[in-house]
């Protein structure tokens, strides 16, 4: 073991929870490392995430609206597609990212260790390199950081070609005559919309009666019909059975859940996006003693695992598998094992899908508080009173909030909107120092601001919106 890389920590994998764990390491002066088998760093979502998503997003929402709303301000354009540099200008933007996480390495001195790492042991882990070299690693403290793959489906084959994950549909070469999308959750709809936008038919089939589970049932009902007037179909309640690929296509067969006769769907392409599963494979888990629960989720208590040194974070353990729940874990799990007080505030992780209209919430929907039989008070203001929204010809939408009847404390705000990924920050603040919904209405707002329209929702709760 003498010439064996030693480390204060050994972290596997390099995405949002890896790559902040190895910067937060390297500011407190521990000696870290990084293994991280992709080609470049920052995971899932640097690379077919979040990034490359929203930077589709950004520009088919711009192609949309040079063609249906800028004539409106009195700006005539004809839009023309360009999809080889929609995707080009994505991949740069995703390029320059990636590269950035091996700047900030570099400053932190935090070491990238390329290749496949598995814990062969206790404060050990082995790293297989592209060439099949094998490097072992010391380690006083393990950290998984090994995130998420996309869930398959039974009978619906992913080919990367017609059938496609969601690294598949940030791709395509072409604009979908017909493109079908398996699941009404966040990846669905995100992608689902840029190729709307982009000019595809897109029908969405969807297992249960409503779209996007764990959005405040209200607003899900409000984004659907918004989603439907753009043009997207959805096929609620219906499970698919099958896909049948050729070269030019897809024949999808789907049934109602309840229970009648098949239909078949011709698509171009399909979208399969069911969820996404903790990604395990060939860990080395055994190792160390540490088993997975039946969905494979590493179990954790503070983001330790049941072995000794070995910690978990990010989309591999339980929690919403998002990349800024990944990075509260880092940084926490890092500061708890360098002997200071890591803490994450699991409720107050906010949620943004960012379509057009964006929907963006944080802490309780009113069907959790109902469930926990919490008496709570309602204040609701719509963007079309907002004098912002109104100049900017962007009224769709309201803000809503959740209020304690008691003691007044907001307990969720849920956005649908313009631009509500910017907005629901505001609320995240106020609930993390437990506002109440009257500090909310009482702090003076810049105006004309579509920001107006949160203090207005507060100001509902106790009935003296001003604006509306
Ligand atoms: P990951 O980012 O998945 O990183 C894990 C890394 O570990 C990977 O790079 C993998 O190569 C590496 N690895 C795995 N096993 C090993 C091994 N044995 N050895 C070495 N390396 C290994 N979240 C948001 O918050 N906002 C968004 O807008 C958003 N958009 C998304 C859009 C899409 C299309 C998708 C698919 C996801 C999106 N997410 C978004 C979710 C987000 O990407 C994840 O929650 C986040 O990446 C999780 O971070 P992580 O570090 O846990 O795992
Ligand atoms: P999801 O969990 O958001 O949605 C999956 C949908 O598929 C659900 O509505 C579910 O009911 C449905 N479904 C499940 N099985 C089905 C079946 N057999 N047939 C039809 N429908 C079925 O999962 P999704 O969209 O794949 O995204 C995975 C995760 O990635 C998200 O949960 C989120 O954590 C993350 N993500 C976050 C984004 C953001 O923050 N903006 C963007 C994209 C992804």
């Amino acid at each position: 073991m003498a010439d064996t890389p030693s480390y204060d920590v050994v972290i596997i994998g390099g995405g949002p929870g890896g790559y902040n764990a190895g910067i937060r390491a390297g500011q407190l002066g521990l000696k870290a490392a990084v293994v991280e088998m992709r080609a470049t760093l920052g995971g899932t979502c640097l690379n077919v995430g979040c990034m490359p998503s929203k930077a589709l997003l950004h520009a088919s929402e711009l192609f949309a609206a040079a063609g249906s709303e800028f004539a409106e301000l009195g700006i005539d354009v004809s839009p023309k597609l360009n999809l080889p540099q929609m995707m080009k200008q994505k991949g740069e933007s995703v390029g320059a990212l990636t590269k950035g996480i091996e700047f900030l390495f570099k400053k932190n001195k935090v070491d990238w260790i390329k290749g496949a790492g598995k814990i062969s042991g206790p404060g050990q882990v082995e790293v297989t390199s592209e060439n099949g070299t094998v490097t072992t690693l010391a380690a006083k403290d393990i950290v998984i950081a090994t995130g998420s793959e996309p869930s398959p489906l039974a009978g619906v084959e992913v080919d990367q070609k017609r059938v496609v994950d969601s690294t598949g549909a940030l791709s395509l070469s072409e604009v979908p005559g017909h493109l079908v999308v398996i699941g009404a959750g966040i990846i669905g709809l995100e992608l689902g919309s840029v190729w709307r936008r982009l000019g595809a038919k897109v029908t969405v089939v969807e297992f249960l009666d409503r779209i996007t589970p764990g959005m405040d049932a209200e607003m899900a009902k409000a984004f659907q019909r918004s989603l439907t007037k753009q043009g997207i179909a959805f096929k609620l309640s219906s499970k698919v059975t099958g896909a049948k690929t050729t070269k030019t296509g897809v024949s999808l067969t789907y049934e109602p859940v309840a229970g009648g006769p098949a239909e078949t769907l011709d698509a171009d392409y399909v979208l399969l996006a069911i969820g996404r599963r903790p990604f395990t494979d060939n860990l080395g888990l055994e190792n160390v003693g540490i088993e997975r629960d039946k969905r494979g989720f590493i179990p954790t208590d503070h983001w330790k695992t049941s072995a000794e040194g070995v910690w978990a974070i990010g989309d591999v353990t339980l929690g919403p598998m998002l990349a800024h729940k990944a990075e509260e874990e880092a940084v926490a799990c890092i500061e708890t094992l360098a002997g200071k007080a890591g803490h994450v505030s699991y409720g107050l992780i906010p949620s943004v899908i960012y379509t057009s209209p964006e929907v963006a919430w944080v802490g309780k929907t009113e069907e959790e508080l109902k469930a926990d039989g919490r008496a709570y008070k309602v204040g609701k203001f719509p963007f079309s009173a907002n004098s912002r929204a109104k100049i900017n010809h962007e009224t769709e939408g309201f803000a809503k909030v959740l209020a304690d009847a008691v003691t007044d404390e907001v307990l969720g705000a849920h956005l649908i909107g313009p631009n509500v990924s910017e907005m629901i920050g505001e609320y995240c603040v106020a609930m993390e120092f437990r506002a109440a919904s009257e500090d909310v209405a009482r702090t003076c707002h810049p105006h004309p601001t579509r920001s107006e329209a949160l203090r207005q929702a507060a100001m509902g709760v106790e009935g003296w919106t001003m604006q509306a």
